[in-house]
């Protein structure tokens, strides 16, 4: 039986670390497993130039634990607004490594969103022109389509019409969550991909509604049907290169979680990596974990993986704090409902240091 694992160390490709009090008490919590992670830049008001992504990645690097070594890649926030140019400078000098389109209204703080696909058109080109890779939350929003539909028309209505007239876009269809993503993305080529997080492979839509109400299940994309979990384990578990695990821990204080209209997101910065590992070994699938959380994520990225590894234990169950402590409030950390047994035993850093960005 195995019981200990050595895997390169893992990369988070879509994080929200959020700013202040929050980033401070949440940014431990992802440099104890993951060397990098693609930033989300749905603040308030959003990461949307060049200088806010620079500002931003300053006061991560300033609220990183003393001896943390982790790159955040920053993204930008992709507006009707969005001034090409800017974004193109700030990709090459190293400084942004993806581009979030959010369907305005889709999600938490998606209000800048893009309404008219239209008016982005020519920054996807120049995106496309220099392989800047676009991040899609990928949901319509038109309320009059069933929120459990919302993925798969997304990709017929948007992601399918978008990457056609823009050829050459590399896409990553962030957070899938259906059977018709999974298929979508895996049948297409190695300019896209799509990233699959913890708390979609271990729970479906029953978890969130059956036997009262649990807030803290519910996130953007919600969960679906148990068949569409077993299609993204399927996914996550079969060495295609297309999937890569991006957690979506989205940190959102308990008072907001917990009321009448409650925010979306699931906090898994804590127990992301000890959760896939469970999930990958229920299914005799330990031998894909690391190809899922550190290498087709570089790859895709055009980054080399890491140097460092990571040491995961197998033993008695390992428990995970209920929340975490943060000065805007308590954060509750995602309850996969089932235990957990692999945890970090220990691990050796990335040689290489944090990027100096081009001047
Ligand atoms: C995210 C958040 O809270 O920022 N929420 C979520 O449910 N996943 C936004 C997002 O990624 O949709
Ligand atoms: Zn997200």
């Amino acid at each position: 039986m195995t019981d200990t694992l050595t895997i390169r160390c893992p990369d988070d490709w879509h994080l929200h670390l959020r700013d202040g009090a929050i980033l401070k008490a949440v940014l431990p919590e992802t440099v104890r497993h993951f060397a990098r992670a693609i930033i989300m830049p749905n603040l308030v008001p959003p990461v949307v130039t060049g200088a806010d992504a620079a500002a931003y990645r300053d006061r991560i690097l300033a609220a990183l634990p003393d001896d943390a070594l982790f790159e955040p890649l920053m993204t930008l926030y992709l507006t009707e607004e969005t001034d090409p140019e800017d974004l193109v400078t700030a990709a090459e000098r190293g400084l942004v490594h993806a581009v979030k389109l959010y369907p305005a209204g889709a999600t938490t703080n998606s209000a800048s969103g893009v309404r008219d696909y239209r008016r982005v058109q020519g920054v996807l080109e120049r995106m496309a022109a220099i392989g800047l890779p676009l991040c899609v939350h990928g949901e319509v929003t038109d309320p009059a389509v069933d929120i459990f539909d919302r993925e798969a028309a997304f990709i017929e209505h948007v992601l399918d019409p978008m990457r056609r007239a823009t050829p050459g876009l590399r896409v990553v269809m962030e957070h899938i969550t259906t059977r018709e993503g999974i298929e979508y993305v895996k049948t297409q080529g190695s300019d896209m991909g799509g990233t699959i997080t913890a708390h979609h492979l271990a729970i479906n839509r029953n978890h969130i509604l059956a036997g009262g109400i649990r807030p803290h299940y519910y996130c953007l994309p919600v969960a679906k049907r148990e068949e569409h979990r077993r299609a993204l384990i399927a996914a996550a578990t079969s060495g295609d290169p297309h999937f890569f695990l991006g957690t979506d821990s989205a940190p959102h204080t308990d008072a907001l979680k917990e009321q009448a209209c409650g925010c979306a997101g699931c906090f898994t910065a804590t127990n992301a990596v000890s959760v896939i590992a469970e999930v990958f070994e229920i299914e005799g699938a330990l031998s894909m974990l690391e190809s899922f959380v550190s290498l087709h994520g570089p790859a895709f990225y055009g980054l080399p993986a890491n140097e460092g590894v990571i040491q995961l234990a197998k033993g008695a169950a390992v428990s995970y704090p209920d929340r975490i402590e943060t000065a805007e409030g308590s954060v509750t950390v995602f309850d996969p409902g089932f235990p957990l047994h692999w945890s970090l035993s220990g691990r050796e850093m990335n040689s290489m240091s944090q990027t100096k960005l081009s001047e």
